[in-house]
């Protein structure tokens, strides 16, 4: 519990993230600037904060191959959220395909970093 309490801010950043990326999506096109600042603001906060407590638990914690896989995965999906929200931002791109990873890519994250936490926080599968 004392573990998983540390991931309440990356959490809470989280939620945040989903709810201005909603927001922006709502208002559409062309974006607005400052709800799209706000969402890749808080959405880069929330990545630096979510990795520094897996670095600290990793430095100290025997590691597992599926909870580096894991870990893995969950980087890729983030790096797929940067890339494609600034490509989205950008325009000129095929849309359908780079918003589909948009909207892929947390799915992707969110089971990822589920079962990291499961798996960090002692319990094993
Ligand atoms: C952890 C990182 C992120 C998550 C979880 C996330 C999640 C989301 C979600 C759920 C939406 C709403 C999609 C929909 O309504 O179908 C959205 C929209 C959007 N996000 Fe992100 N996002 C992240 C990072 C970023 C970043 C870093 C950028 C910019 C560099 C960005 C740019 C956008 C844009 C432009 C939209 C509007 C897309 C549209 O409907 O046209 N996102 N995001």
């Amino acid at each position: 519990m004392e573990f998983l309490s540390k991931f309440t801010l990356p959490g809470i950043g989280f939620i945040l993230t989903l709810a201005f990326g909603f927001w922006v999506s709502h208002v559409g096109r062309p974006y607005n600037g400052v709800l799209f600042n706000v969402h890749k603001l808080i959405a880069l906060g929330t990545v630096v904060l979510a990795a520094m407590q897996i670095y600290q638990w990793l430095k100290t914690a025997e590691t597992q191959t599926l909870l580096i896989v894991l870990i893995v995965l969950a980087g890729v999906s983030v790096v797929a959220l940067f890339a494609s929200g600034a490509l989205l931002s950008i325009g000129n791109v095929n849309y359908q395909v780079v918003k589909l990873i948009h909207n892929i890519a947390p799915i992707l994250l969110v089971l990822a970093m589920g079962i990291t936490l499961y798996l960090m926080s002692g319990k094993r599968i």
